[in-house]
């Protein structure tokens, strides 16, 4: 069986790929937008392939003597018209998998209707419609998903920092929504079995646990962690003021929280029952179950995908960040590592940032991310997804990793909210660990902000060569 995995660097595509590679009999293909991306697959034998839904040559390619296809897509966060986008890409996909005679797709939307969705499920909803619209031609499995529950996910974040901060909650109307919260776990495990099931002609599999309200979501989660939480709602909150609450409170960014409010204003229910119909073997666990698994992902370090993995938000394509050629202003520093080895210095530069700070000048670090979320950006406290090992497209609080040569070096392209391009580089080189920050300023104000930060590049850089080297040293002795 030949499967085709879409958004395999995403966080459904990503736990799919991972779940579909323990079966021998199956030839993965991934199709990605960006190699460097899926590094961590290398060693298991499946063809990557390189191109996006645009670009129709690439995409018959990818589908050539593919049986399966899987469409785990969208265009969200691009900016400009991302509805446009998706349909572009959904019709691009449906068209040439039928022209490279692909048996089915199968794809994964969200849970809701038509009259009180929001711009985003609209969007999901049209992304369907689209892939299904030749059932003559090609058979579609559209699954369709409310809240996902998993280590990484934004629901799951969002839900473990409102519980763990606050004993107390005043909350907006919508925590009496109606909704059914499934596992990741679960939502892959449908996803991998649909290649499989058999069933003829288009289907629409809704899929979820029990029902419950958000504020039950909120109670339950709480009690799986061992906390008491009183929650109280209120008529006043307005969707704008919730989004600005969770921004505030948790760890998402602006532009997700206030996706994910906008859709937690309808009902989010399973509309058939295909799902037991179609899948009696798979019980989805309970909503205690799944925040079980994710904290204990959380906790060893096992997230295998986050919801900012995907180079779509802010930064758009990795690979057009990788280019540090149209910098203007570059601002370097070196340190000699003596005789440390470049190995142990390059783990040390690895595990910088999150969780782990930024050494001495944290604050510094944390003030600029806390006036990034002020202007809409993600701020220091998206961290990382593991605090030791990182993989091109990870998160480093307002970072993304847009490079690694092991041992080398390590490229970072900046999120935060600047007039500007901006990137940190750390290379290890000839015994000497160098820094660079390379800037492209947009414009006047993008050339003042250069010049103001550059008196604090001398007191932060140069701290953070000297810690990266005393980190390593630490390390080594207690080795
Ligand atoms: N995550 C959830 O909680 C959730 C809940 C319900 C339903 N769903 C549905 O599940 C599906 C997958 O969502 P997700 O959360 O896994 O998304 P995600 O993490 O944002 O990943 C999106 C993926 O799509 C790829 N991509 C975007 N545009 C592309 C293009 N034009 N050509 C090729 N690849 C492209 C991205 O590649 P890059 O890495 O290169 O950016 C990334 O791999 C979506 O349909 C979503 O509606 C998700």
């Amino acid at each position: 069986m030949n499967i085709l995995i879409t958004g395999a660097t995403g966080y459904i595509g990503r736990r799919l790929t991972n779940k579909l590679i323990e079966d021998k009999n199956l030839k993965i293909r991934l199709f990605v937008r960006n190699k460097k991306k899926i590094e961590g697959f290398k060693n298991v034998v499946i063809e990557i392939y390189e191109g996006d839904t645009f670009d129709m040559p690439a995409l018959d390619n990818a589908l050539k003597n593919i049986d399966f296809a899987y469409y785990l897509i969208h265009s969200m966060g691009k900016g400009g018209d991302f509805s446009e986008l998706d349909r572009k890409s959904a019709s691009n996909f449906r068209d040439a998998c039928i022209r490279n005679n692909v048996k089915r797709i199968i794809y994964l939307g969200g849970l809701g209707v038509k009259e009180t969705a929001s711009e985003h499920l609209l969007s999901r909803l049209e992304t369907g419609e689209i892939l299904s619209e030749k059932p003559d031609k090609i058979q579609t499995l559209w699954f369709r998903a409310g809240v996902i529950l998993g280590s990484g996910s934004a629901s799951f974040e969002i839900l473990f920092d409102l519980v763990r901060k606050l004993p107390v909650m005043i909350t907006p109307k919508w925590v009496k929504t109606k909704t059914q919260p499934i596992a990741v776990a679960d939502v892959v495990s449908y996803l991998a079995a649909a290649k499989e099931v058999d069933v003829k002609g288009n289907q629409i599999i809704y899929i979820g646990s029990e029902q419950m309200s958000f504020g039950d979501m909120l109670r339950r989660t709480a009690k799986a962690l061992g906390l008491k939480r009183y929650i109280f709602p209120v008529p006043f909150f307005s969707p704008k003021l919730s989004s600005y609450w969770l921004v505030f409170i948790t760890r998402v960014p602006y532009q997700i929280a206030s996706a994910l409010i906008e859709g937690l204003k309808s009902e989010t229910i399973i509309q058939n029952d295909n799902a037991k119909r179609l899948f009696p073997e798979i019980k989805p666990v309970s909503l205690e179950n799944a925040v079980e698994n994710a904290i204990y992902e959380l906790q060893h370090n096992k997230i295998l995908s986050r919801w900012c993995d995907s180079s779509i938000a802010d930064a758009c394509d990795i690979k057009v960040q990788q280019d540090i050629s149209s910098a203007v202003y570059v601002d370097r520093k070196v340190r000699e590592i003596g005789d440390l080895n470049e190995r142990d210095v390059f783990s040390a530069v690895m595990a910088i940032g999150g969780e782990n700070g930024w050494f001495n000048y944290n604050f510094l670090w944390k003030i600029r991310g806390a006036m990034d979320r002020l202007f809409g950006g993600y701020g220091t406290k998206r961290g990382r997804r593991d605090c030791k090992t990182l993989r091109v497209g990870d998160s480093i609080d307002f970072w993304k990793v847009v490079d690694i040569v092991p041992d080398k070096r390590l490229l970072l392209f900046s999120e935060m909210k600047l007039p500007a391009k901006a990137w940190l580089e750390l290379v290890i080189d000839n015994k000497r660990l160098i820094l660079t920050a390379y800037y492209y300023p947009f414009g006047l104000f993008g050339i003042l902000y250069w010049y103001s930060v550059l008196p604090m590049h001398n007191i932060v850089f140069n701290d953070l060569l000297d810690s990266i080297i005393k980190e390593t040293k630490k390390r080594v002795c207690n080795v």
